[in-house]
C-alpha cells in the first residue's frame, strides 16, 4: 500500500516536474533531466553526481526526482556493491532550491519535505555501502543529503551548515535527526539553531566528517574507499549496516538482541565460510554476495 501510494506521488510530481523543470533547464543552460543526477559505474562503485552546477547544485523537485530514481536503480542492481555521491562543480548541493520553495503553499511544502525525507531514506536504506564526496558548499538540504551516506569524505574546501533559520525555515530533509544522531544534541542545537556554517576541520572534529582530503584528492579518495568497501563480504556489510541503524533507535538490550540475531543470521550465507576460510588457508577472499 505504502509503495503504492509512493509511486503515485512520484508519477504525478513527475509529469508536474517535467514541465517544470524545462523551464529551470532554459534557465540553467541544460536540455536533458536524466542530466541532473549523472550516474557512472567505476569498477564496483556506482558514482552519482549531482549535476546542477549553476544552481550550486540546488536540491529542486526535478533533481530529488532524478536522485530517486538513481537510488532506485542501485537497489535493483547486485553488481554494484558501493555508491559515491558528489557534486559538480564548487558546491555539494547548497541546499533544497529556495526560488522553487517560495512559491509553496503549506500543503505542497509538506509534500515536498515527504518527497526529500523519502529519497534520502531510500539512500540511507540501500544494503550497499554509501560515502559523500562533499566538495564545497554542503549546506540546509544538502547537508541532510551528506547525512544520509555512511560515511563523509570532505575537501578542505568544503563548508556544511543547516542555515534554514536565516530564510525563516527550519531543516525538512531530515536535519533534525540525522544531524542530532551524528553530532549529538549540542553541536545540532548549535548548527540548526545558529545557522552558521563550519568548515571541514570543525566539521570532522565533531565527527559529521569522517576523513578531510585536498580538493583534488576527494573524489580518488572516496573512489578508493568505497572499492575497499566493496571487497568485504557484501553481506556481512549489509548486515551490519543495518543493524547499526536500527540499534540506534531502540534501546540498548533490544540492540544487543539485534546483533545476536543478525550474527547467527549472517552464519546462514556462503560468505562467511569463504571469508573464515580464506583468512585460516592464507589467502584473499572470494565473496559472492550470497
Ligand atoms: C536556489 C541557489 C541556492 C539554493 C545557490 N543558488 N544556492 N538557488 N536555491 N539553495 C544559486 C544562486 O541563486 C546563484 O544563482 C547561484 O546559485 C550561485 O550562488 P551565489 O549565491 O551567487 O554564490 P556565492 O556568492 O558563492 O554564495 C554561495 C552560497 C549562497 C553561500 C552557497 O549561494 C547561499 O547562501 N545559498 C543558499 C544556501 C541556503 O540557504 N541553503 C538552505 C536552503 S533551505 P544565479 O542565478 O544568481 O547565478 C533548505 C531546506 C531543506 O535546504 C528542506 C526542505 C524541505
Amino acid at each position: 500500500m505504502t509503495s503504492q501510494v509512493t509511486s503515485q506521488v512520484t508519477r504525478e510530481e513527475t509529469n508536474q516536474e517535467e514541465t517544470n523543470q524545462e523551464e529551470t533547464n532554459q534557465e540553467k543552460g541544460s536540455s536533458d533531466v536524466s542530466d541532473l543526477v549523472r550516474s557512472e559505474r567505476r569498477g564496483a562503485t556506482l558514482l552519482l553526481t549531482l549535476n546542477r552546477p549553476k544552481a550550486l547544485n540546488a536540491l529542486d523537485r526535478a533533481t530529488l526526482l532524478a536522485l530517486r530514481s538513481a537510488v532506485d536503480a542501485v537497489a535493483d542492481d547486485d553488481a554494484v556493491l558501493a555508491l559515491v555521491l558528489t557534486g559538480e562543480g564548487r558546491a555539494f548541493a547548497a541546499g533544497a532550491d529556495i526560488a522553487e520553495m517560495r512559491k509553496l503553499s503549506p500543503l505542497e511544502a509538506k509534500a515536498f519535505s515527504r518527497l526529500g525525507h523519502e529519497t534520502f531514506s531510500a539512500l540511507e536504506g540501500l544494503r550497499i555501502p554509501t560515502i559523500a564526496a562533499v566538495n564545497g558548499f554542503a549546506l540546509g538540504g544538502g547537508c541532510e543529503l551528506a547525512l544520509a551516506c555512511d560515511w563523509i569524505y570532505a575537501s578542505e574546501k568544503a563548508r556544511f551548515g543547516q542555515p534554514e533559520v536565516a530564510l525563516g525555515l527550519i531543516p525538512g530533509f531530515g536535519g533534525t535527526s540525522r544531524l542530532l544522531r551524528r553530532v549529538g544534541i549540542a553541536w545540532a542545537k548549535e548548527m540548526v539553531l545558529g545557522g552558521e556554517n563550519i568548515d571541514a576541520e570543525t566539521a570532522q572534529r565533531i565527527a559529521l566528517v569522517n576523513r578531510v582530503f585536498e580538493p583534488d584528492a576527494l573524489l580518488d579518495a572516496a573512489l578508493a574507499a568505497a572499492e575497499r568497501l566493496a571487497a568485504k563480504g557484501p553481506v556481512a556489510v549489509a548486515l551490519a549496516k543495518k543493524v547499526l541503524h536500527e540499534g540506534q533507535d531502540t534501546d540498548v538490550r533490544a540492540a544487543h538482541a539485534l546483533e545476536q540475531n543478525a550474527f547467527g543470521l549472517v552464519f546462514a550465507s556462503e560468505d562467511r565460510g569463504e571469508g573464515m576460510d580464506a583468512f585460516l588457508t592464507k589467502r584473499d577472499p572470494k565473496f559472492s554476495g550470497r
